[in-house]
């Protein structure tokens, strides 16, 4: 980035701007909520840098949804405090959902924080920021009334990655027995969809292709224009009318938002992906109640059965917790069975972590070692489902929208239609289009590729 010029800091001249280090963890909207901080903090001055040891303020942005997410941020406080030690005046920051969760709490357990920040109140950082250059310990973990999208300044001009995330959707009512979301990020609230077709507008005019709208629980948005009230696709088909935008997808979906025309629109919309991350968690109905999903396993199979029928060669990932409390091996089985049902092109699945201050995490616990046993075979089957679903590419013509540079020098990288990650020969040109691949193997966790000459089509 180039120098912005000399500063005046503390009282101290000095050249070029303060600089600014994100670690961002968990989810994709704390992905695009660091892009946005740093957009923010652009404005009192700082510019971001890769390399944590050059900062004048580092903010970790952090996840609270299992245990060992939450105590990597308090491993890398640690391993922070040397170069504080070095540096007094550098600034340390927390955000995200541990902020949100653990509050003042945080600077009991690490002194040297300087500031902390719940994920509402993201466009109050730059005056927190500056207060905490002056030496003031800062929280605000408040759900201001106001919209901080409303209030965060506009993505700063320049060009920027072919794929992007577009938050229209925070929050969650759900209450899952198992999940600190609602907690840490509030009740559901939708974006207006005026703003939402404004940045997609924007982020196409500086080189987007690929859109993938967040949430979490992004099936449940809604909003309202002059033509009455808006759901998601709705606002998929709109946004599909932008020139330039070749690409649509949409994380993370709860399968009772998943609404007649958000299936339909799986079968007529081009610019939708043939992918869609529906997670499940369990596939026991007594496990499920115990969860409060307020779905059944046949609901959830039906509902896929209906995705498929509008959109047969569609991927579906998943997400799956194992040893919730009560879980017996019957049940687990049934969780089993249902992925030889669904057989997922990619999923996630994890132990159960107890989240205090959720109705589960007093409940009777599974035991660790029977945890770790159905998590490895619960993984083997769905790592060979996904190997399966990888080989059936092979010798198949897929788009692939070239993102990066690949891992070796005359390669580039990117992503199917089936969001497989997709290595090709191919010069850096080949930037930002969606290019026609025949498919030659299948990797671990992705695929390699030769372009069709020719058959570039953005
Ligand atoms: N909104 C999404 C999920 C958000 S959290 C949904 O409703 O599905 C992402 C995933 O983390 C969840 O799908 C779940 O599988 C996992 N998860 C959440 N809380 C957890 C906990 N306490 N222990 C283990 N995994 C958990
Ligand atoms: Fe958590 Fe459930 Fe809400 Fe998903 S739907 S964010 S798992 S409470
Ligand atoms: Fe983690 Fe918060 Fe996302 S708990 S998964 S960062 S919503």
């Amino acid at each position: 980035m180039p120098c912005t010029g000399t500063k005046t800091r503390q009282g101290v001249t000095v050249t070029g701007a303060r600089k600014l280090f994100i670690k961002t963890y968990g989810c994709q909207m704390n992905v695009y909520d660091s892009a946005r901080m740093a957009q923010a903090l652009e404005s009192g001055g700082y510019e971001t840098t890769s390399r944590p040891e050059d900062a004048d303020m580092i903010l970790l942005n952090t996840c609270h949804i299992r245990e060992k997410a939450a105590e990597k941020m308090y491993s890398e406080l640690g391993r922070l405090k040397p170069l504080r030690t070095k540096r007094p005046d550098l600034k340390i920051g927390v955000a995200g959902c541990v902020a949100q969760a653990e509050g003042e709490e945080i600077f009991r357990r690490q002194p040297m924080v300087d500031l902390v920040v719940g994920p509402q109140a993201y466009h109050r950082l730059p005056a927190m920021a500056q207060a905490a250059g002056a030496g003031k310990k800062m929280l605000d973990t408040e759900f201001p009334r106001e919209d901080k999208f409303d209030h965060l300044p506009k993505p700063s001009a320049g060009r920027r990655a072919p794929a992007a995330f577009l938050t229209v959707q925070e929050g969650c009512d759900k209450f899952c027995t198992f999940c600190v979301v609602p907690y840490t990020r509030g009740a559901e609230a939708s974006r207006p969809a005026p703003r939402i077709l404004a940045e997609a507008r924007d982020l196409v005019a500086r080189g987007a292709v690929e859109i993938t709208l967040l949430g979490q629980n992004v099936n449940a948005w809604q909003g309202a224009a002059d033509d009455g009230p808006w759901n998601l696709a709705k606002l998929i088909r709109e946004l599909s009318r932008i020139d330039g935008l070749e690409r649509i997808r949409f994380t993370t979906s709860h399968p009772n938002d998943m609404d007649e025309e958000l299936i339909a629109a799986h079968g007529e919309c081009e610019k939708l992906m043939p992918y869609l991350h529906l997670p499940v968690q369990a596939g026991s109905d007594r496990i499920l109640k115990a969860m409060n999903r307020r779905h059944t396993a046949q609901g959830y199979l039906r509902l896929i059965e209906r995705i498929r029928a509008v959109r047969p060669d569609i991927a579906l990932s998943g997400d799956f917790i194992v040893g919730f409390p009560g879980e017996t091996a019957e049940d687990f089985e049934a969780t089993l069975a249902l992925c030889k049902e669904v057989r997922y092109a990619a999923a996630f699945s994890f132990k159960y972590s107890a989240r205090p201050g959720t109705p589960a995490a007093d409940r009777t616990q599974v035991d660790e070692d029977e945890k770790k046993e159905r998590l490895t075979r619960l993984q083997a089957l769905l790592a060979r489902h996904q190997a399966e679903f990888q080989q059936a590419q092979v010798g198949r013509t897929l788009k692939v929208l070239v993102e990066k540079p690949g891992r070796k020098p005359g390669q580039m990288a990117g992503k199917s239609e089936y969001l497989h990650a997709v290595h090709m020969p191919a010069d850096t040109g080949t930037l930002g289009r969606v290019v026609s691949a025949r498919i030659l193997a299948s990797e671990r966790n992705s695929l390699s590729a030769e372009p069709i000459s020719g058959c570039a089509d953005s």
